[in-house]
């Protein structure tokens, strides 16, 4: 008998984040919550669809325009005003090399693969911990991956091993960091601190990638810009990967943009026909209906103004929902701090669950958080929340 082709391929593990989805679509329990990937729910428990997209999607429908190509670099009033609203003006934008890209993963990769263009023997640094899917995608794209210390033993940020780290690292490799919101433990820096980090970066001569995927959720889209601007106010080099899936709540449009601030117009010219290249190769060019949604957001004012109005209710009920179950998890457990909760930024908690406790809280409770303890605050309401404060506080007085 022929062996077959496949007979030695491994079975891989799933995907920490969204095989966790994978797990709790097939959970039949009738408590199930899912707070393990980073997806915003409503009150009522149902991802929103936003006004503002909502009457943007119906002006384009009103259309009926032809479902033509996407230029390789993705929509031109996208890209503008992508770049426009994450620079405004500290940067000068005819040296941003921006590229439209499949959500922020497309962006980080469409980075990745041009980094591999200018520094091929770089390391990338990302923090201890980071975001399951960054150590991943840089690895699968040739890079070897180290790690700075960013969460301490303390369960706060441990900001001067970071600071110890950063300056250690040889000229030349790549540093990500995330712009706001800390995924996954939701511990952003200071201004100060982010003003030191810079200072260290630029004269290490080290390359910033900014992991933009959040902003909006910490104070608002213009505060959640500071460390962008900050990069960019010194001229760069400077990469940002941006994703408007949470923002926009636009998740399965995958609409998300790469900027690339480099040292002239001349430059920018050459990297965007590099970026250009490295999207013909990978998926050819974006698809156009997400895109242009967030287009017509950014550029009609009363579309945009209704957009903040509507992201800062997200984050107001975010903000609700930390303090309420830091609350309720106080009453069941009296004497122990759930401050922390309250502190963190953005859609998630770093709860402090042990790897024993998460798993515990998914198989006995159908409650699903990350094995790294890491919940999604954003996926909890009024109707959920005494169940998986208790469910929380029984594995955590368990262990
Ligand atoms: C998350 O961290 O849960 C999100 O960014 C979704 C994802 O793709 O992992």
């Amino acid at each position: 008998m022929q062996t077959s082709l496949f007979a030695g391929v491994e079975e891989l593990p799933r995907d920490p984040i969204l095989g966790l989805t994978e797990a709790f679509v097939a959970d039949k329990s009738p408590n199930r919550v899912n707070l393990g990937v980073g997806v915003y729910q409503d009150a009522s428990g149902k991802t929103p669809l936003l006004a503002c997209v909502k009457q943007a999607e119906e002006a384009l429908l009103a259309k009926a325009a032809p479902h033509a190509y996407v230029p390789i670099d993705g929509l031109a009033a996208f890209d503008a005003a992508v770049a426009a609203m994450v620079f405004a003006d500290s940067a000068d934008l005819a040296k941003v090399s921006t590229i439209q890209s499949l959500g922020g993963t497309g962006a980080l990769k469409l980075g990745a693969e041009m980094i591999r263009v200018i520094s091929p023997n770089a390391k990338v640094w990302i923090s201890d911990p980071s975001w399951e899917n960054h150590r991943a995608l840089f690895s699968a794209a040739g890079f070897t991956v180290e790690t700075y210390p960013y969460y301490g033993a303390d369960g706060e940020l441990d900001y001067s091993g970071l600071i110890k780290a950063l300056s250690a690292i040889p000229a030349g490799d790549a540093v990500l960091l995330h712009a706001c919101c800390h995924n996954p433990t939701g511990l952003d820096l200071s201004h100060d601190q982010w003003r030191e980090i810079a200072k260290i970066v630029r004269a290490r001569g080290l390359i910033p990638f900014l992991d933009t995927a959040y902003m909006g959720f910490a104070e608002g889209l213009e505060a959640d810009a500071f460390s962008v601007r900050l990069f960019a106010s010194d001229g760069g080099p400077l990469f940002v990967s941006f994703s408007f899936s949470k923002s926009l709540s636009l998740y399965g449009e995958r609409v998300g943009a790469l900027c690339v601030l480099t040292a002239s117009a001349q430059e920018r010219s050459r990297v965007q026909s590099q970026l250009k290249r490295i999207a013909r190769v990978t998926y050819s060019s974006p698809p156009g209906h997400g895109a242009s949604a967030a287009a017509m957001v950014l550029t009609d004012a009363s579309l945009r103004k209704q957009w903040d109005d509507e992201l800062g209710g997200m984050r107001e009920r975010i903000k609700k929902m930390r303090k309420l179950l830091a609350d309720k998890l106080t009453e069941r457990m009296p004497g122990r701090d759930f401050s922390y909760i309250v502190r963190q930024n953005g859609m998630f908690s770093y709860s402090r669950l042990t790897k024993p406790q998460a798993i515990a809280l998914r198989e006995k409770y159908a409650v699903y958080a990350l094995d790294s303890g890491r919940i999604c605050v954003a996926a909890l309401n009024e109707k959920n929340i005494d169940y998986v404060s208790e469910c929380i506080a029984k594995v955590m007085a368990e262990a």
